[in-house]
């Protein structure tokens, strides 16, 4: 029954988790505000908040869990992929904390990870499943054949989902991070008012950044036809006005857009593969529209559908704990010397 000690640090969450034989102890995540008056995470200050949480964070983890430090079996940490800066403290952390107590170490693919947080409830996916990983940094399916055997089948070829909120939460003047913003007020909006094109693209792969650009000739255009009719730009005041008028509306429809990308893929990436069983992991599954979505089409098509808790679906230190577990049990230990990656294949 193995006691795993897990680290997360790979952007803008410094989180530690406690998990004992499979079974999450201790989930504590501490999110830097610091990043929201930028318009988006700052490396540089995203590894200085690292340093500041890391030992509070990790000190509550284990009072939270009741576990002593002697108790533990293995520090984990992820190692890739993510801000290196950023990696770089959780990862000397536990290589430190590894070494001080005279602990196996084990490296984490932060991708990997959200696949496998689908494991930590008690509903669980048998095997083979589909893992829609829909994040600020990624966007991919993936076919899961074992805890350690995954396949990457789709993927953006440019922005990812988050990114495709986050941008329009900026075009429309919304704080960073969008998405739960733009997830709140689609609630109230009309999905079907504005209609944004889907691109056209052959495969499993995706493309956000068409929508990013029709997002702003629309808002240009519909902004200076709803203020002044004969002008085709429209003024920044002009603008402001159509966005503050027609905000939920707006979001619902850009909402529903970036939804229908996504599972129509989901949809082919099934229907190819054979597989009924998916689920959804990152942060952008977080989303209430998405969730709602990927029930209803799950049960349309005859799918079983899998979504973690929601504080498992954002970056946390426990999806990371899980996948440590897999990997203790495969032996899979890393050396003082590894080194973490900005980028990383699986
Ligand atoms: O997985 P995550 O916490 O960090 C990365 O590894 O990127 O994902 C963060 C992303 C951000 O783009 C954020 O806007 C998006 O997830 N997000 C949401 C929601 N909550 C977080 N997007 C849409 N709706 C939400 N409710
Ligand atoms: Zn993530």
């Amino acid at each position: 029954m193995p006691i795993i000690l897990a680290i997360e640090s790979s952007c803008d969450e410094t989180s530690a988790a406690m998990c004992a034989d499979g079974k999450i102890l201790s989930n504590v995540i501490a999110s830097q505000k610091i990043h929201e008056q930028f318009g988006g995470v700052v490396p540089e200050l995203a590894s200085r908040a690292h340093m500041q949480n890391i030992v509070p964070v990790v000190d509550a983890a284990i009072k939270k869990a009741s576990v002593s430090l002697q108790d533990l079996d293995a520090i984990a940490f992820t190692q890739a992929p993510g801000l290196i800066g950023a990696l770089l403290v959780g990862g000397q952390f536990a290589k430190s904390l590894s070494l001080a107590l005279n602990k196996p170490l084990i490296a984490v693919h932060h991708m990997q990870a959200h696949v496998l947080a689908n494991l930590i409830d008690d509903n669980q996916p048998e095997f083979p499943f589909l893992c829609l990983t829909v994040s600020g940094g990624h966007t991919q399916i993936v076919k899961c054949t074992s805890p350690l055997e995954m396949e990457v089948i789709g993927q953006t070829i440019d922005d990812a989902a988050g990114e495709a909120f986050d941008k329009t939460a900026k075009l429309l003047g919304l704080p960073y991070p969008g998405g739960p913003l733009i997830d709140k007020y689609a609630a109230q909006g009309d999905p079907h008012r504005f209609a944004f094109p889907e691109p056209q693209l052959q495969g499993l792969d995706f493309s956000f950044s068409g929508l990013k650009t029709s997002i702003l000739y629309f808002l240009n255009n519909a902004g200076a036809a709803n203020v002044y009719k004969e002008e085709l730009t429209a003024t920044a005041e002009a603008k402001a006005q159509f966005i503050s008028e027609n905000i939920h509306d707006i979001c619902a429809s850009v909402q529903h857009r970036i939804i229908s990308i996504l599972l129509n893929k989901v949809k082919k990436a099934a229907k190819e593969t054979g597989i009924k069983r998916v689920c959804i992991a990152g942060g952008v599954s977080a989303n209430s529209g998405l969730r709602k979505a990927l029930a209803e089409m799950g049960e349309k098509m005859g799918w079983t559908t899998f979504i973690p808790k929601f504080e498992y679906c954002t970056d946390n230190a426990g999806m990371i704990a899980i996948a440590a577990y897999y990997k203790y049990l495969d032996g899979q230990f890393a050396s003082l010397d590894t080194t973490s990656s900005a980028r990383a294949a699986w």
